[in-house]
């Protein structure tokens, strides 16, 4: 059995109201600070992107503080991000501009982390090279174990305008792959600043709230954004049956 939190778009350096970025970081700490404190032990804390708000090397440093934990954290880059600074802060690597991948091997399960972003642009795509990585990764090593594949824009509409329009583009390039791997149990993505759960290619796609913001949905007014919602985060637990059951937690105040 694995359990996984997961939380998304943390968007540090957002500037609210001249706050020079201390509301954001403040619910990034929250939400931080809750896992570090839970009595029992995780196998990896996920962290699906738009990590920082603009993408510039100082906020990565902030990143950098925030995410530090008891917990393996992984991460993956999302449209509010950018390729060189992330690399250069967060993975101490050159700056380069090919998509952030990467496979990270847990007791039990595979995940792999995969990079939709377009730079210079909200919407997302997982290029060429990055399915062929995929596939390539699903297809070699522990074949045995089942495997999460996490991304920042999901690639199917959620019913809130505002994010559809900037989803996760080209999907049918992804679906031929999953189709490929049976092993793969579920899919994981955020951007969309919304708890929600929903399908794409016959497999679960649990979606994570945005730390940030909220944004909500034509029932309640939306869309927009809320501001005023409590920071929140998933867990998911992958059990025997390569079953992903999803628990969505409001983070109290500390
Ligand atoms: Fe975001
Ligand atoms: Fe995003």
């Amino acid at each position: 059995m694995l359990t996984i939190a997961h939380l998304s778009d943390i968007h540090l350096g957002q500037d609210h109201r001249r706050d020079r970025g201390t509301r954001a970081r403040r619910r990034a700490e929250r939400v931080m600070a809750y896992l570090d404190a839970l009595p029992g032990s995780l196998d990896a804390v996920l962290v699906t992107g738009d990590l920082a708000d603009h993408g510039l090397p100082a906020e990565y440093e902030q990143v950098a503080e925030v995410l530090k934990s008891r917990h393996r954290v992984l991460i993956c880059p999302g449209n509010h991000d950018s390729r060189a600074p992330y690399r250069e802060v967060l993975l101490g690597e050159g700056p380069g501009e090919s998509p952030i991948n990467r496979l990270h091997q847990l007791p039990g399960a595979d995940v792999l982390m995969l990079d939709s972003s377009i730079p210079g642009r909200p919407d997302g795509l997982l290029d060429e090279e990055t399915l062929t990585w995929l596939d390539a990764e699903l297809a070699g090593g522990r074949t045995e174990l089942p495997a999460l594949v996490a991304f920042h824009h999901p690639p199917v509409e959620l019913s809130v305008p505002t994010v559809d329009g900037i989803r996760q583009f080209g999907e049918a390039g992804l679906a031929r792959v999953l189709r490929r791997h049976p092993r793969v149990a579920a899919l994981l993505c955020g951007h969309s600043h919304t708890p929600a759960a929903t399908t794409f290619a016959g497999l679960p796609l649990l979606v994570a709230p945005g730390v940030v913001s909220t944004v909500t949905l034509p029932c309640e007014g939306g869309p927009g954004i809320s501001l005023t919602h409590p920071p929140m985060l998933a867990f998911h637990v992958l059990d025997g049956d390569r079953r992903l059951t999803t628990h969505y937690r409001v983070v109290p105040e500390n």
